[in-house]
């Protein structure tokens, strides 16, 4: 099998190529990524020479580009996850995620499509890895469940969730052999230090300070990373054609307690006295359309393909907090200048 990894620079998508790669020794898994500020080939370091890994710079956005790459390469599957995917840079450029999320998606359907209508073709499986997000916002109560009606508020989520709609129009319309899942936040190594948990990790270890958006009252569902992949692998090789999967670890947090325990993981790993590092705690202006609580309902994959969370957070989030210790120089270049101007010249171009 010949399968497409998009986005397998960035943060989930690493590690569900370098468990493919290490786990099927006969998939030649092939690695198609932007190499975005959030890509970053460092991801990949202990698997790139593996004789079953092949990396393509490129751009999901070109459909010139990405129709040659499928007409040459002629894929079995896709497993796409390449996506714009922080909310606070979709509330200052949600064009960028039209172009990447919705339009990048149609043209990966469109050639895929292509292969899929060849005589005798092989083509097996695209698997579009996608969010909770578009679930929208629950109150107190409640899970999000598949067949709960998208409801999205943020660019981001709203992008997403029309990528979403177009994978299950090509099913729908087109019989392409298409799966989708929707998974709750993740976390783990080589997460971007934009988002929550890395961000507050790097900032408590250089005693800055830690920006709660409004009362910290907003609750998430977290998720190991590799527990996500395992999923993934889970619902590539068993899922029906044309079926949803919710992935999430029953694991929900407010933000402030998350960032209250990581201050006190944090505390015993940097030697500092107990219940210093939750004086860098400052709750800042709340972000625009903030989704007050999302809480997955994974009992359908559970039950029907066996899959469940290993981790618990308490001991995942130790593991992660080693894991970004032992890894400064990882954290130091991606916090660097190069990164920081990658968006500047981008909307120069557009
Ligand atoms: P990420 O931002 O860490 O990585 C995205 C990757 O996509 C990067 O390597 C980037 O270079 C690449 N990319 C971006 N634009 C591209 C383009 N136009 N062409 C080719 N490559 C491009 O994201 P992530 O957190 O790893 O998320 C991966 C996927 O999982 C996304 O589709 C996201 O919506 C979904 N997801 C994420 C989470 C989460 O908690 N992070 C939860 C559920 C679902
Ligand atoms: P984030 O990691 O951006 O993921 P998402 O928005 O996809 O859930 O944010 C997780 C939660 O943390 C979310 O409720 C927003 C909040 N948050 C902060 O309070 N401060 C921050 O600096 C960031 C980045 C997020």
């Amino acid at each position: 099998m010949k399968i497409l990894i998009t986005g397998g620079a960035g943060f989930i998508g690493s590690h569900v190529v370098r468990l493919f790669v290490n786990k099927y020794p006969d998939y030649t898994i092939y690695n198609l990524d932007k190499l975005t500020y959030a890509g970053n080939l460092e991801n990949l370091r202990d698997i790139e020479n593996k004789p079953n890994y092949k990396f393509v710079k490129g751009d999901i956005v070109d459909a010139g580009f990405i129709n040659e790459l499928f007409a040459k390469e002629q894929f079995n599957a896709v497993i796409h996850l390449a996506a714009e995917s922080h909310v606070d840079r979709s509330i200052t450029n949600p064009l960028e995620f039209v172009y990447t999320n919705v339009i990048g998606t149609v043209n990966l359907l469109n050639a895929a499509k292509t292969l899929f209508k060849q005589e005798g073709s092989s083509f097996k499986r695209f698997y579009h890895v996608s969010t909770d997000e578009v679930y929208g916002s629950l109150g107190d109560e409640g899970m999000f469940t598949e067949t709960t009606a998208y409801d999205p508020h943020s660019p981001y989520s709203a992008s997403k969730a029309s990528s979403d709609h177009f994978v299950r129009a090509y099913h729908d319309t087109y019989k392409l052999p298409c799966v989708i899942s929707n998974c709750s936040n993740n976390y783990g190594p080589y997460h971007f230090p934009e988002k929550l948990i890395p961000l507050c990790i790097n900032n408590i270890k250089h005693n800055r300070s830690l920006p709660i958006y409004g009362k910290g009252e907003n609750v998430r569902d977290w998720l190991f990373v590799e527990d996500h992949a395992r999923a993934i692998d889970v619902i590539f090789h068993k899922a029906k054609e044309g079926s949803t999967y919710n992935i999430g670890g029953h694991n929900e947090w407010k933000n402030i307690d998350v960032i209250r325990l990581l201050c006190r993981i944090m505390d015993k790993k940097l030697n500092r006295e107990p219940g210093c590092n939750e004086k860098l705690i400052t709750f800042v202006t709340d972000r625009a359309g903030h989704d007050l609580r999302y809480a997955i309902d994974s009992t359908k994959l559970q039950n029907e393909l066996g899959w469940k969370p290993s981790l618990q957070f308490e001991e995942g989030l130790e593991k992660t907090v080693d894991w970004y210790l032992a890894n400064e120089t990882w954290l130091e270049n991606v916090t660097s200048g190069s990164y920081a101007h990658y968006y500047e010249d981008q909307y120069a171009r557009r």
